[in-house]
């Protein structure tokens, strides 16, 4: 059986997808993992890093923190990004397409879901509002940050512009880890989370992620197919319509046109004009306009097939270290410096993004046990992407300082509090986040600083 997708690739015109049924799956013998689909929910078939990214060892990542190596630390990150953004060529129902490699990975549902059923039908994109937003987890607190539109069933239409939407996708090593330990299951969980006895807080973990796990968080916006758009962008966090409020997307002061494909060029004086292929786009299909409707609509003025996501920016993370290596990429008006060493690696429209590096909780390099947390004399590192983490307000933020802003946020700060059932407790915005810290972790067990693992609930009473 043949089954086809409309999938817009780099292109402005979509591209039939099609794919044959895949072959059942053996069952699963015992607690091995099960033979898993090579193949992502969008039929995609997973390709790994090119072997020209290299993956460095913990003393190499290491040795750039004690010596605040923030140049390799960035050519690192731009390996990764020339990596994640190549294009490849996928041969799909005998039809060859190029989409970038990251969108082969495996998505959520297949990394913290159950093993699929034999035969694996294609869904339309899975596009998530980011749940970093609006934290409503049972047993989380419910955070509506400044920058959230209403989560549904909301009464209230959601302007496009002022959404966002995340595809988060995980490399083959975190996927296989998480379904061969069975982390998508909450009994299993559970049986883990109750069975700590006398083990010290700090002691509690999941299984550590192997060396070679990768995880992202693409963000895509949505613009108009036939008519220009307006839409904010980033130009520090002083240009922002109302200083009281967090410098997030919706608050930005700076905005642009863009214009799609076909349409004719229009001009506003003092506004810059950008062209679609500045972005990674894709053009919506009909089956992911539904599907956006659904799950977040009603959208006034409403999306439609013919219109585009756009990519504005993605979140990178490897485990390289035990903290793992963060790194993120936003979407710039003025191109970036690339450092000459992977400059050609980076191909357009992907040289459009500028990045930044958070390897460490603090800046400064610690000796002896404070090794890899880091030295708690020195001042929190900061690193945070504009188009997701500015718009956070200081309601967001709890220890180990409240009242703190999203664009004073560390990712790793944030992502060590993951734990799972996980706590009542606030985001924390940066500084050091120690493993034993009671507040994040007393009841839970820590996910490895996935935050991704919260998504699975614990079994029904
Ligand atoms: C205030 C807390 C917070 C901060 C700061 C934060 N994140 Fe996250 N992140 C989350 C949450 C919650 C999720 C869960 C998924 C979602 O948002 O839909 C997540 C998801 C992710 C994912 C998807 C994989 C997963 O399951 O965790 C990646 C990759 C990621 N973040 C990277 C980063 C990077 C890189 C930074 C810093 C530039 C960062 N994050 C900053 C809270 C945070």
């Amino acid at each position: 059986m043949t089954r086809c997708l409309t999938y817009g690739v780099l292109a402005t015109v979509s591209v039939a997808l099609c794919w044959t049924a895949l072959v059942p799956l053996p069952a699963p013998a015992g607690d091995k993992a099960p033979e898993l689909p090579q193949t992502n929910l969008l039929g995609l078939a997973y390709q790994p890093l090119p072997k020209w990214v290299p993956f460095e060892s913990k003393d190499t990542v290491q040795k750039w923190i004690d010596e605040n190596d923030t140049k390799a630390m960035t050519v690192h990150a731009w390996q990764l990004w020339g990596g994640l953004t190549e294009m490849v060529t996928e041969k799909v129902g005998g039809e060859e397409h190029r989409v970038p490699l990251f969108e082969t990975w495996f998505d959520p549902d297949q990394v913290f879901g159950p093993p699929p059923p034999p035969a694996q039908k294609p869904e339309p994109r899975q596009f998530k509002r980011p749940r970093q937003l609006f934290r409503t987890q049972p047993g989380h607190l419910r955070l509506l940050a400044a920058e959230a539109p209403t989560p549904p069933p909301a009464p209230e239409p959601v302007d496009p512009i002022s959404f966002r939407a995340v595809t988060v996708k995980y490399n083959r090593e975190m996927r296989d880890h998480a379904q061969a330990n069975k982390y998508y299951d909450g009994a299993t969980l559970q049986k883990i989370n109750d069975g700590w006895g006398k083990t010290p807080i700090a002691d509690r973990n999941l299984k550590p992620y192997p060396d070679r796990a990768v995880m992202l968080k693409p963000v895509f916006q949505f613009i108009s197919g036939t008519e220009a758009t307006l839409l904010p962008y980033w130009a520090g966090p002083d240009k922002r319509i109302d200083q009281t409020k967090p410098p997030g997307p919706n608050n930005w002061s700076e905005k642009m046109l863009i214009i799609p494909p076909g349409q004719p060029k229009v001009a506003i004086r003092g506004m810059p004009t950008i062209s679609l292929d500045r972005f990674y786009h894709m053009k919506l299909t009909a089956a992911e306009v539904d599907y956006l409707n659904k799950n977040f609509g009603p959208f006034t003025p409403p999306i439609s097939a013919g219109d585009y996501a756009i990519l504005t920016g993605m979140h990178v993370s490897t485990r390289e270290i035990d903290n793992w290596t963060w790194q993120t990429f936003w979407w710039s008006l003025n191109k970036p410096v690339i450092p000459d060493a992977v400059k050609s690696r980076i191909q357009p429209p992907f040289d459009n993004y500028e990045t930044q590096v958070g390897y460490s909780f603090m800046t400064g390099p610690a000796a002896g046990a404070a090794k890899t947390d880091g030295n708690p004399n020195s001042l929190p590192l900061v690193c945070y992407n504009p188009y997701l983490e500015a718009g956070f307000g200081n309601n967001v933020f709890d220890p180990p300082f409240k009242n703190q802003l999203g664009i004073e946020s560390n990712c790793m700060s944030c992502h060590r509090a993951a734990a799972w059932p996980g706590s009542t407790a606030l985001y924390v915005s940066n500084g050091l986040v120690k493993p034993g810290d009671p507040v994040f972790f007393t009841g839970n067990t820590k996910a490895d600083f996935v935050w991704g693992q919260t998504n699975v609930n614990p079994p029904k009473k």
